[in-house]
């Protein structure tokens, strides 16, 4: 009878574990040395760390990372906190949504898991906010179990390596197995592993042109051994930012975060001409509840 263990400390089998143990030893060399990943790093900052990467270069999260932890060192510091607080502290790190909801988290972690963010995926998951990735990396990261940790770089290098495909599919349910396969047998270098394999995918086998030169596992490479077939797939949206909706929230919910109270619609006016877009941005900031609106009309970040 085979002995029932925890699904997240299942060593799968089937897989190329000996890949993974090189891209771990890669990793011990190359990593860079990330505030985050020192060695006890709490769970919660973990979680925050993770929040504020999703979308933000290292470079940017790095001091608002400081920042929030010094000031709310623990989850029910932050569930204290007011939206108006918490957004103004996330400053310029860009989709601020995040801060309300890494707020949501925190309360729900203080009311349902006594301040203690949980190790449990599916409890993670559960939390605001939180999803595939970002409960598997603080699973993992926070609480040192084996977790396949999948974001863009990851699928990257596993369609490269793995499937032959010169850049990445969309996300799909084969990701979390196709990761979990190559990661080393031995525990402590399967948890490594996971952001090991991140960190190829962010220094090394990167979108556009990859520095194959330096690959640890080049020559295990599928694409490379199917001879660095092109990218086939439809065209890739380029992210562009001036003149978008998200770069005029970003101006007035600046003006907002730097006022000493509420603002009338002419001070908002001032940093976005387009009557229709800006209006459009309100009413976004509003819905998200971002901002709110003052019974004489003005504009202020919610208490
Ligand atoms: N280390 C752990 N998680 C990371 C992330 N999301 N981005 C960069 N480095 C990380």
């Amino acid at each position: 009878m085979s002995q029932p263990s925890p699904a997240h400390d299942d060593a799968p089998d089937g897989g190329d574990a000996e890949v993974g143990d090189t891209i771990v030893d890669w990793y011990a060399g190359a990593a860079r040395d990330l505030p985050w990943r020192a060695p006890g790093t709490d769970p919660w900052a973990v979680l925050v760390s993770e929040v504020m990467l999703q979308q933000t270069p290292v470079n940017r999260v790095e001091p608002v990372w400081r920042e929030w932890l010094a000031r709310w060192p623990q989850a029910a510091a932050l569930a204290a906190a007011s939206p108006a607080e918490v957004i103004r502290a996330w400053g310029k790190l860009g989709y601020p949504r995040r801060a309300l909801r890494l707020r949501e988290a925190a309360v729900a972690i203080t009311a349902q898991h006594a301040g203690r963010v949980p190790a449990d995926v599916a409890e993670l998951e559960a939390l605001p906010g939180i999803g595939t990735y970002t409960a598997r990396a603080v699973a993992c990261f926070g609480h040192g179990q084996r977790q396949p940790v999948v974001d863009t770089n990851v699928r990257r290098v596993v369609a490269r390596l793995v499937h032959g495909r010169a850049e990445a599919a969309p996300a799909r349910a084969t990701d979390l197995t196709d990761v979990a396969v190559l990661a080393p047998v031995d525990h402590d270098r399967a948890v490594r592993f996971s952001v090991a394999v991140m960190e190829l995918g962010a220094l090394v086998c990167v979108a556009g042109t990859p520095r194959c030169g330096v690959c640890p596992v080049r020559d295990r490479c599928a694409w490379r051994l199917a001879g660095s077939p092109a990218y086939e797939g439809p065209p890739r949206r380029v992210q562009r930012f001036a003149g978008t909706d998200r770069q005029v929230r970003g101006r007035l919910l600046d003006v907002l975060r730097t006022a000493a109270g509420p603002e009338a619609a002419a001070e908002l006016a001032a940093v976005w001409t387009d009557d229709v877009q800006r209006a459009r941005c309100v009413d976004s900031l509003l819905v998200d509840g971002l901002v709110v609106q003052t019974e004489d009309g003005r504009f202020a970040l919610p208490d």
